[in-house]
């Protein structure tokens, strides 16, 4: 397998909350990578490390043993803003800024100016049906417009990687698929793999791999055959 297809990749990686008698192993060591393109589902019980294990293969956490690789992207410095995209578990936008500010703000941020920004981040947000919604507030649109708009962030900086950590969970099964149809059309359009932690089965059938997680532990498996149907 070529190495330069590897966009993320744990190396024993584990992760160790606190220390002595109240540490907490949320990650046991581990060992697993994201190749371009794929679409992984990362599914487990409340608790089983799926949040841990997406961020430090978005590098916003560090391993406490192990390591965590981007062998296609390079260091950690490099991975934002740009190649690398996480949406997080919850409501995430800033809530002074519209909609528009907050899909241009971590292309401000990693150098363009405010109206190349601005034109990109018009551009994500038509790309996902939210036009309407520029210069609406945060608190001025629904919950799935907000996980929308988020995925409408995450894309705008054209990212390789795309590490979306339960954004369905807060809604219904509707708007869920929406917003999974939003970042798979997306995504696919762009050529980023994504990988989606999820307790949807629903949203985890759409995902040719998946990855389950207990205890801390990972175990993968190839394309389930509903996966498989989806894809077809
Ligand atoms: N910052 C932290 N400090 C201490 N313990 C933590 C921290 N973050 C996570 N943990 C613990 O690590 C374990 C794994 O948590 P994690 O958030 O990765 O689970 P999860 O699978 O994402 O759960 P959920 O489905 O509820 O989001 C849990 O026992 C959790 O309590
Ligand atoms: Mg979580």
């Amino acid at each position: 397998m070529s190495g330069t297809a590897t966009l993320a990749r744990c190396l024993g990686a584990a992760r160790t909350f606190g220390r002595g008698a109240g540490a907490t192993v949320a990650l046991q060591p581990t060992d697993c990578e994201v190749l371009a393109g794929e679409h992984i589902a990362v599914v487990g019980p409340s608790g089983s490390g799926k949040s841990t294990l997406l961020h430090l293969l978005a590098g916003l956490d560090d391993p406490t043993l192990g390591a965590v690789e981007w062998p296609a992207i390079g260091t950690r410095d490099e991975l934002r803003p740009g190649p690398v995209a996480m949406i997080f578990q919850g409501p995430s936008l800033m809530p002074p800024l519209t909609c528009e500010q907050n899909v241009a703000l971590p292309l401000v941020l990693a150098g363009s100016t405010d109206r190349e920004a601005r034109e990109r981040a018009g551009e994500s947000l038509a790309r996902l049906d939210l036009a309407a919604l520029a210069d609406k507030l945060p608190e001025e649109i629904s919950g799935g417009q907000a996980q929308r708009v988020a995925v409408a962030r995450a894309l705008a900086g054209t990212p390789r990687l795309i590490l979306a950590d339960e954004p369905t969970g807060q809604l219904d099964h509707v708007n869920g698929a929406a917003v999974v149809d939003a970042l798979l059309a997306a995504a696919d359009h762009a050529g980023a793999a994504v990988v989606i932690s999820t307790h949807d089965p629903a949203v985890a059938a759409r995902l040719a791999v998946r990855w389950e997680m207990h205890s801390g532990r990972l175990t993968t498996s190839a394309a389930s055959e509903e996966a498989t149907a989806w894809s077809r």
